[in-house]
């Protein structure tokens, strides 16, 4: 997979998450949904698969969160016991975080940067976790390998991001953000072109040093024409988003033909590359 051409990230509205920071950590805005109906699935399987089953102790861990925007999921894995960065290309979002976590008395490091040019040294970190955010950058290769970069050898990259399917056409770009009558994001906020399929990544990770481990779809606890129903009454302001998000959940499941979570872990160098960079 290729850097995405200038015309197809021209039309994504990154600039959303500026000029909206203020919005994070509002319950009744769009970004809460994130936290409220997203942080849950993706937290538990993210401490499933790194404490319990690769018994990472996040209490000796440095953790990075690319992409952090108001710092829903970077104050989580603080939570874990991880020693926590934040950096995200929005300064407001990042000030947002860093007040947030300040009110919350979390230790937690922030601070600006993109992801296809992290400000760290390489292997800085023990895990790296970069959600809802490949769909969003204008160079995924760079960033994976960035991520990689940072990442030291048995450290592991947490991610999840929206797959390339008619599905997610139909769910998250024409009901989530263009029809009317369900649409509950802003219309340029994801951009179809841009989503990756799990062959890509996988392909991606290793290409970078990554050894993929697995992935699960990331399904709403409802079935489809319930939440229909829902995201029509939140159109039609019969419900308030705070209220959406008190109905829906997502949850773990087999089916990833909208959205996915996966991990890889940083292969050790071998032999031959110790030798190359002699
Ligand atoms: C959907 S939000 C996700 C925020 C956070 N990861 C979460 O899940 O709560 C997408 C975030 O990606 C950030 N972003 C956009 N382009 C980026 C890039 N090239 N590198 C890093 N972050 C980027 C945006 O500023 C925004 O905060």
């Amino acid at each position: 997979m290729r850097k995405v051409s200038q015309p197809i990230y021209d039309r994504i509205d990154n600039g959303v998450y500026n000029v909206q920071s203020d919005q994070w950590w509002q319950p009744d805005s769009a970004f809460y949904q994130m936290k409220v109906a997203l942080n849950p699935v993706r937290v538990g399987y993210a401490k499933r698969k790194l404490v319990e089953e690769l018994k990472i102790d996040p209490q000796v861990t440095a953790a990075l969160d690319v992409g952090c925007g108001g710092g829903f999921l970077t104050e989580e894995i603080a939570r874990m016991g991880f020693d926590s960065t934040g950096v995200d290309p929005s300064e407001r979002s990042v000030r947002a975080a860093a007040s947030h976590a300040r009110e919350s008395g979390l230790d937690i490091r922030y601070g600006t940067g993109v992801g296809e040019s992290l400000p760290f040294e390489d292997r800085s970190f023990g895990a790296v976790f970069c959600c809802d955010v490949l769909e969003h950058v204008r160079d995924l290769p760079k960033v994976i390998s960035e991520i990689s970069r940072v990442l030291k050898p048995g450290g592991v990259f947490c991610y999840d991001t929206l797959n390339r399917t008619w599905a997610s056409l139909l769910g998250a770009i024409k009901i989530g953000q263009v029809w009317k009558p369900w649409a509950f994001m802003p219309p340029d906020l994801h951009v179809w072109r841009m989503f990756i399929k799990p062959g890509e990544m996988k392909s991606l990770l290793r290409r970078n040093g990554l050894e993929w481990k697995g992935h699960r779809g990331i399904v709403p606890d409802v079935p489809i024409p319930r939440l229909l129903g829902y995201l029509r009454k939140r159109a039609r302001g019969e419900w308030t988003y705070g209220e959406l998000a008190g109905k829906v959940r997502m949850v773990e499941s087999r089916v990833t033909v909208v959205m996915y979570m996966g991990y890889a872990v940083k292969r050790f160098p071998s032999g031959a590359d110790l030798k190359k960079q002699e």
